[in-house]
């Protein structure tokens, strides 16, 4: 999979691929992230990549012009599956939509910033709109390093322990068991006695139990997803 950035602050995403399992995904080359500077693609002589909104009081808008020369660019080399737009106004970023992201070949994210972007790239150009919760950041940069982490360590291959994916929370619309490791007791703390029991299906049965209770208790929007069988 390969996945091109655009922003305008291409130092804010320098660190958050260079480590960590993103790092192990390009090395094994089974992902590859490049970040684009929108600038490097303003026809203005001053580089600028905003200008004023026609509406008043509205501040800044990122405008058209660089970011469909850096788009056009981009689809000159290769087809993409989709173009993403991330914004505090988009469909609600989830697991879900990760696992069908992460079947894709080639995605371009385009970070936003300022007031938004004008209206003509969200029309013309990008194909899905997420935001990764109800909070405004100072832009889409790290919403984009989530979209990207949370996608890239699906692809097969990139996690070392293959099943581990599969049981993540909210992949059944349940959160993850309570983890535990040595010592047993510590100061008088233990771990469950089941979990030392060696047995097998009554661990998982247990774990299972604990995935519900806990979704029950912390998130019951979930919990009616995984009642309901959605
Ligand atoms: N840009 C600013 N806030 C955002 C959010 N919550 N999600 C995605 N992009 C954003």
């Amino acid at each position: 999979m390969r996945i091109d950035i655009l922003t305008i602050l291409p130092e804010l995403l320098e660190s958050p691929f260079k480590y960590s399992i993103i790092k192990r995904a390009a090395k094994k080359g089974l992902a590859e992230i490049v970040i684009h500077n929108i600038r490097d693609f303003s026809t203005d002589k001053h580089k600028k990549v905003d200008d004023y909104s026609f509406s008043k009081g509205a501040g800044m808008v990122m405008a058209i012009q660089p970011i469909e020369a850096a788009i056009n660019h981009l689809k000159s080399q290769r087809e993409y599956d989709e173009i993403i737009y991330t914004t505090p106004d988009g469909v609600q970023f989830n697991q879900q939509e990760a696992n069908g992201l992460s079947l894709k070949k080639n995605l371009i994210i385009l970070c936003g910033h300022y007031k938004g972007v004008d209206q003509r790239v969200r029309d013309h150009f990008i194909t899905k709109e997420y935001s990764i919760g109800d909070y405004v950041l100072t832009g889409g940069e790290l919403a984009a390093a989530v979209i990207a982490d949370s996608v890239v360590r699906l692809i097969p291959g990139v996690l070392s322990d293959e099943t581990s994916a599969l049981t993540d929370s909210f992949q059944d619309h349940l959160l993850s068991p309570p983890v535990y490791t040595r010592p047993a007791d510590y100061k008088g703390w233990k771990v469950p006695d089941i979990l030392l029991s060696g047995n097998e299906k009554k661990i998982d049965e247990w774990k299972h139990l604990q995935s519900v209770e806990r979704t029950k208790k912390l998130r019951p929007d979930l919990y009616k997803k995984f009642s309901e069988g959605g």
